[in-house]
């Protein structure tokens, strides 16, 4: 069976499995903003940050669609999306008991024994998806969330045990007026943590770096494959140009070269 730009003998050699995965429910839980929730494989293990490529039946369109692992536990793993064109759009229409062709989980994620100290994780869109599995991974105690969204927040009920949570919204529809770049500061943290649109990362990044604080940023590349053949998600880095799907896309910010 062809598999985008990919075929089975190419998914064997990277060892990658293609699946047909049941959808548990699909509900839409804000504006264009789908919570997905699919059966997960017993064997796999499934590591904050990494993601799933996940294609419809009618091949249409072509290409898969790279989801971010949101939430996983024992028998399901959640994924929230973003309806941003015709291949989101189908996504919607998927119901419980409906199957998905599924690729993951790949990529390099986020390490959250190796963050200690007070912990940031700063959020656009969207990219607030990976940091939910994530922080049930960190101490919430020292975890302080800023996230940014274009309207209404989304997936906030989820970190509510943790330090703090700083919300900004374009529309000043909640929280604070104007962009999450605006209320935040490294200085009185040990790690930062950043997903969302590049602009952001980068500001994120370079904000850090200026300081001297570590930062790390899920990389959002387009992607063709999902599983290192394509070259098509490259971003540049200090050691060269390296592929977001599976050479991260969590990488450092020390790394990263905007
Ligand atoms: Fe093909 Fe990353 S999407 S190499």
């Amino acid at each position: 069976m062809s598999y985008s730009l990919v075929n089975e003998k190419e998914l064997t050699k990277k060892k990658y499995r293609f699946q047909q995965s049941q959808v548990i429910s699909n509900e839409r839980i804000g504006e264009q903003v789908y919570f997905l929730t699919i059966a997960k494989d017993p064997v796999d293990t499934v590591i904050p940050g990494q993601f799933y490529m996940l294609k419809l039946q009618d091949n249409s369109p072509l290409l898969a669609r790279p989801l971010s692992v949101c939430e996983v536990d024992e028998s399901t793993i959640g994924f929230c999306y973003l309806v941003v064109g015709e291949g989101t759009a189908k996504l919607t229409k998927l119901t419980a008991g409906d199957t998905v062709g599924t690729i993951g989980p790949i990529g390099n994620g986020f390490s959250p024994a190796a963050y200690q100290g007070e912990i940031a994780i700063v959020s656009g869109g969207i990219g607030i998806a990976p940091f939910v599995e994530l922080v049930k991974h960190l101490p919430k105690a020292n975890v302080t969330l800023y996230a940014g969204f274009s309207t209404k927040p989304y997936l906030l009920d989820r970190f509510s045990d943790i330090k703090a949570v700083h919300v900004t919204t374009d529309d000043g529809s909640s929280g604070h007026r104007g962009f999450i770049t605006e209320l935040f500061s490294p200085s009185n943290f040990d790690v930062v943590l950043t997903c969302g649109p590049e602009i952001l990362m980068e500001k994120i990044v370079h904000t850090c770096q200026s300081v001297g604080v570590k930062s790390f940023a899920s990389m959002d590349k387009r992607m063709a494959c999902g599983i290192g053949a394509c070259l098509v998600c490259t971003c540049k880095t200090t050691a060269g140009n390296k592929r977001c799907c599976v050479d991260g896309p969590v990488f450092s910010g020390a790394e990263l070269m905007f």
